[in-house]
């Protein structure tokens, strides 16, 4: 199993703290932001790790966490020169990902569970996790059917489908390089990761599972202070970086 971080974006919502420095790098109690999505890949016993940055913020990255000798696993960088959505992480990683599977998380996203027997026992197709939050709305919404089996997910969808947003943490086979390569732009103008989720849903192929601990998009002042306090009080001790 390969992983990506996914490290660009414009980070507006956090203006004017991201006009100097990129989002996934700003503090997190006592880590930059992008230690705790990468602790969740090492932690999962992944060892390749591709990370994806915007192209004013690449040496910042370099400076950071180097080769990956100090954490035991080995890095590699691509610049995404535009963001220009999630889904475009998988053409910018093809020659990375090669023939693996691979386990894509965001740079703003902190879980408090550990993926490794998910990630050890992946046997294909494609895995979503899902968490019960009331702001439905901000995320991509796993609908379901009368026997909780999911049918579709609807990105940022006006009308309530279900309390279940889709984290960011995806894991897929390799096809997700040919499957992303036929993904046409939104309406924003983003390749959208919905579009492959739905992909390997209709085929049957999706699985969706439920997270257990906290998850938390760091992505606005208020998740951000949430985050904060969660770091300090449960995630500091779990941290192996
Ligand atoms: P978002 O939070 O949706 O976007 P953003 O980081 O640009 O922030 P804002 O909406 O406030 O402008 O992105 C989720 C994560 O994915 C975040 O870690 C940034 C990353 N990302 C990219 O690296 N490239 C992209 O093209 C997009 C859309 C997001």
């Amino acid at each position: 199993m390969r992983g990506i971080i996914l490290s660009g974006g414009s980070g507006t919502r956090l203006k004017p703290l991201t006009k100097i420095t990129s989002k996934q790098l700003l503090p997190v109690y006592n880590r930059p932001m992008i230690y705790y999505p990468l602790d969740t890949l090492i932690k999962a016993g992944i060892k390749e790790i591709l990370i994806i940055v915007a192209p004013e913020r690449a040496g910042d990255y370099l400076n950071l966490l180097g080769s990956g000798k100090q954490f035991g696993v080995k890095f590699t960088y691509e610049i995404q020169d535009h963001p220009e959505g999630l889904a475009q992480a998988f053409l910018i990683g093809e020659n990375f990902i090669d023939h693996e599977d691979v386990a894509m998380i965001l740079g703003d996203n902190i879980f408090e569970d550990d993926f490794g027997e998910v990630i050890r026992n992946f046997k294909g197709g494609a895995k979503v996790f899902a968490k019960k939050v009331s702001d439905p709305e901000r995320f991509g919404v796993v609908k379901f059917d009368e026997n909780m089996k999911a049918v579709k997910i609807v990105e940022k969808p006006q009308e309530h489908l279900s309390d279940y947003a889709v984290t960011g943490l995806y894991v897929y086979d390799h096809r997700v390089v040919q499957i992303a390569k036929e993904v046409k732009p939104s309406a924003r103008g983003e390749l959208e990761i919905v579009d492959i989720n739905n992909w390997y849903l209709e085929k049957g192929e999706l699985e969706v599972e439920m997270i257990k601990g906290e998850w938390f998009d760091a992505g606005t002042f208020d998740s951000l202070l949430r985050v904060q306090n969660f770091a300090k009080e449960k995630l500091d001790d779990k941290m192996t970086i």
